[in-house]
């Protein structure tokens, strides 16, 4: 079979794999398209799993990118359940963990993400719970009980939600992080405080600049959280999220570069010209910036998708520059973030409106000019924010943070 008649291959069926087949089909392509997840369940979203769906609030239907029969009208196989073990670049094949072998004529890889496993005893006992997949979260769901003692190792985003989620249904929480403040390496000292209080007045127990040093427990059980001054915190289950690992052993074993997950030009190609990487494990460059990135959020891998599959359909100008944007919800805190700031990579931090009223815009500022924009409660905002980091022009930090100054004329 001549290369060109081999069909695209995505590898990892999740909500960027998902996307990359849409975007395929609607820029024209017709040929063959086969899709290989891991995973038994169709292409779904994360985000609700450490929110709605936690707390039981929206049903399983939800958090699907596509209804079942989507795949066969578009004529996009899908292959659940199969783990790719190998890729060939040289002969343009990937090889199935069940044996088999798939040629394709240009290869996405949308591999995502792995949780960091805690690295110390008594971790692997039942009642420890990692969240990454649909199980992972029907597993904590099970573990939520009114007055049920919940400790949660890591105040970044899944211990937060999860913390969340957990005293929504009335579960007694604790967290345990690290640093000295949630988010810290994301949002930085000032708006970091804004996260600890809203847990605070929720009633969760956050200590901070604790060291887990053992997971206690008994007929292979865990009960407890032993710290590093001899403390115990007792749990009836443990939620660890402590960051993510980009998948990158597929990449690494068969040449590809891999730095900080799989990297990629702006067109998402790999140093492999037939081979594409998009979502949570690509670091991609990003023109914006002039410099590679790797996003670990929700719209990345639904945005970046459609660039690596007009790419690989030849168009030179499919190009991912667009500023990375998230969100989160809280109780009652809903927010979104737009642009990029290094840890610690900024020098001022502006606020519109007073943050202990959680009403507010937060700005974050290097040489005057807005690397990103957070807002909180207040909505209808991104695009002013995003054209503001997007045009990396000095503003007038005053006029910032005075609200009756129109965003677009800061
Ligand atoms: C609980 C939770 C809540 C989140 N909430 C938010 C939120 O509120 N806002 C936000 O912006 N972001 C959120 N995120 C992050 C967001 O979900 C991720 O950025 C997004 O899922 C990344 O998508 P992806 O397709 O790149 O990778 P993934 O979703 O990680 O999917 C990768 C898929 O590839 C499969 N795979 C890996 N290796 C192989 C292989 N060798 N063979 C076959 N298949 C393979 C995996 O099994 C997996 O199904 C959340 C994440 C989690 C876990
Ligand atoms: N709203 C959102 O955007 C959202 C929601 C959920 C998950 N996610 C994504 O899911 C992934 C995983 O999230 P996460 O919260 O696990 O990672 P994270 O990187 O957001 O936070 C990890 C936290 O764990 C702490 N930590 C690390 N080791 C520790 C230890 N041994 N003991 C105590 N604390 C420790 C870190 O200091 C950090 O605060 C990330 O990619 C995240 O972006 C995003």
């Amino acid at each position: 079979m001549a290369d060109s008649e081999r069909p695209i291959v995505i590898v990892g069926a999740s909500l960027g794999g998902a996307k990359a087949a849409e975007a395929l089909r609607e820029a024209g392509y017709r040929g063959g398209i086969i899709l290989i997840g891991e995973e038994h369940e169709r292409p779904y979203e994360r985000p609700p799993l450490s929110k709605g769906y936690l707390t039981g609030k929206d049903d399983r239907e939800k958090i699907y990118v596509h209804p079942p029969q989507w795949y066969a009208e578009h004529d996009i196989t899908l292959r659940l359940g199969t783990a790719v073990a190998a890729i060939d670049p040289a002969a343009h094949t990937v090889t199935l963990a069940d044996d088999g072998q798939v040629g394709y004529h240009k290869l996405l890889l949308t591999t995502g993400s792995e949780p960091r496993r805690l690295p110390v005893p008594g971790a692997d006992q039942d009642g420890v719970l990692y969240l990454r997949r649909v199980d992972d979260s029907d597993r904590i769901k099970a573990a939520l009980r009114p007055g049920a003692r919940i400790a949660v190792i890591g105040a970044g985003w899944i211990g937060l939600e999860v913390a969340a989620a957990a005293r929504t249904v009335g579960a007694e929480v604790t967290v345990l992080e690290a640093l000295e403040l949630p988010l810290l390496r994301v949002l930085g000292r000032e708006v970091a405080q804004v996260f600890a209080d809203l847990h605070r007045d929720h009633g969760v127990d956050l200590r901070f600049g604790v060291q887990v040093t053992e997971l206690t427990g008994a007929d292979g059980k865990v009960s407890g959280v032993k710290l590093g001054d001899g403390s115990e915190v007792a749990a009836d289950a443990v939620v660890v999220g402590i960051g993510i690992s980009p998948a990158t052993a597929l990449a690494e074993a068969a040449g590809l570069e891999v730095d900080n997950g799989i990297r990629t030009d702006q067109h998402l190609r790999t140093s492999d010209p037939d081979v594409y990487a998009a979502g949570d494990v690509a670091n991609a460059h990003h023109p914006l910036f002039d410099r590679h990135i790797r996003v670990e959020h929700w719209a990345n891998a639904l945005n970046q998708p459609q660039t690596a599959a007009r790419a690989m359909l030849g168009q030179p100008d499919a190009v991912y520059d667009r500023v990375p944007y998230f969100f989160t919800d809280q109780y009652d805190l809903g927010m979104e973030y737009v642009g990029y700031v290094e840890p610690g990579g900024y020098d001022q931090v502006v606020f519109r409106g007073d943050p202990a009223t959680r009403e507010f815009i937060a700005f974050w500022l290097s040489g005057g000019r807005v690397l990103a924009g957070m807002n909180v409660n207040v909505w209808d905002v991104t695009d002013p924010i995003r054209e503001l980091v997007r045009s990396r022009r000095a503003v007038d930090p005053k006029a910032l943070a005075d609200p009756d100054v129109p965003l677009g004329e800061v």
